[in-house]
């Protein structure tokens, strides 16, 4: 059966949807470890469009849903491990690392992997986990911003968020701005581009549950990154993602860490509150 009939252009999207089932995400419960309880399908924030906010693990295969579900299999620790190596790594000017101001990641980054985007006075836009360490870098060390996805930027965003392993999401939408960063989230996420006329609503939410090509479609949450993408070996950063997303419309994809993106972070954030910190999640 195919639900996929609203203007679609492209034939090489047809083709691939032709073939298209519809299969529900699977009934299942993800315990990392045998021992931490993962929230993977929650009740909605109020004003959201979906019955149910349900995390992408439940839409990829026996084979990587197990993966995520063993810290010893799950590829995407050795990020992590890497991440905590850079963590009490001196650097910059100061002769600091992050663990001389923050001690022990466990204790005091506990609630950063849940609650950002966050607003950020001092700069009077959100920040994210990323430019959050790209301030500490530069103000606090003496040391250079991270490029988009260079050096140690994804194993060390991995190694904060993975701290927060098993919350629940919440963002503060009360603080500063953040509403009017939210409608221009929910504003561009709704909003058709490319020659393929599509939003990001038009696969996840309208067809989430529909398979696009080889990919069961998903409702797109980012709780899970940094994710482990088994395709390409490695960890992908959220921004990395969302612009993959828009390329695949064939649209202009914006700069990461653009007014966009993070309009686009905060509003995707807030869709999957309540879902557990997966950092790092196992994706095809
Ligand atoms: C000289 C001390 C110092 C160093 C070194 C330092 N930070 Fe910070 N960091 C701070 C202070 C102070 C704050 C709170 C105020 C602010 O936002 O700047 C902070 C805030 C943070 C936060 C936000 C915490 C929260 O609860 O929202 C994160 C995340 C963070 N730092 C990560 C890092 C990382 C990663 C490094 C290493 C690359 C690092 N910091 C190095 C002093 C430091
Ligand atoms: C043409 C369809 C399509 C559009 C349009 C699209 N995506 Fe995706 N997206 C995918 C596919 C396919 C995947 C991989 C399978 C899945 O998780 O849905 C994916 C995955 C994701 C993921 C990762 C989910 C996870 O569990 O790791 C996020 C986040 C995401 N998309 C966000 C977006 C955002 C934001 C937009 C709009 C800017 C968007 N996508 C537009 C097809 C699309």
């Amino acid at each position: 059966m195919l639900r996929w009939s609203y203007g679609l252009t492209s034939g090489l999207l047809l083709t691939g949807l032709t073939a298209a089932v519809i299969a529900d995400p699977v009934d299942d419960v993800l315990v990392i470890d045998e021992e931490i309880e993962m929230m993977t399908r929650v009740a909605p924030p109020e004003g959201h469009p979906l019955s149910e906010v349900i995390s992408g693990w439940h839409y990829r295969t026996p084979e990587t849903r197990a993966l995520e579900a063993d810290s010893f299999q799950n590829p995407g620790l050795l990020g992590v491990e890497q991440g905590e190596s850079i963590w009490y790594t001196v650097d910059g000017t100061e002769g600091k690392s992050c663990g001389t101001c923050h001690g022990d990641a466990g204790e005091s980054m506990k609630a950063v992997g849940s609650s950002y985007p966050k607003w950020h006075k001092a700069t009077n836009r959100p920040i994210n986990v990323e430019l959050q360490i790209n301030q500490c870098r530069v103000n606090n060390m003496g040391a250079e911003a991270y490029k988009f996805d260079k050096s140690g930027q994804k194993p060390l965003t991995a190694y904060i968020k993975h701290q927060a392993l098993g919350n629940p999401v919440e963002v503060n939408l009360d603080e500063g701005d953040m509403q009017a960063w939210w409608e221009k989230g929910k504003e561009l996420y709704y909003k058709r581009t490319g020659q393929l006329n599509l939003s990001c609503a038009s696969c996840h939410e309208k067809n989430n549950g529909n398979y696009i090509r080889a990919d069961h479609l998903s409702q797109g949450n980012v709780n899970g990154f940094p994710t482990y993408r088994l395709k390409q070996g490695t960890l992908i950063s959220l921004h990395n993602r969302f612009r993959g997303c828009i390329r695949d419309t064939r649209a202009e994809f914006p700069a990461a860490f653009s007014d966009d993106l993070m309009a686009l972070e905060l509003y995707v954030t807030w869709r999957g509150t309540g879902l557990s910190v997966e950092t790092p999640g196992v994706r095809q």
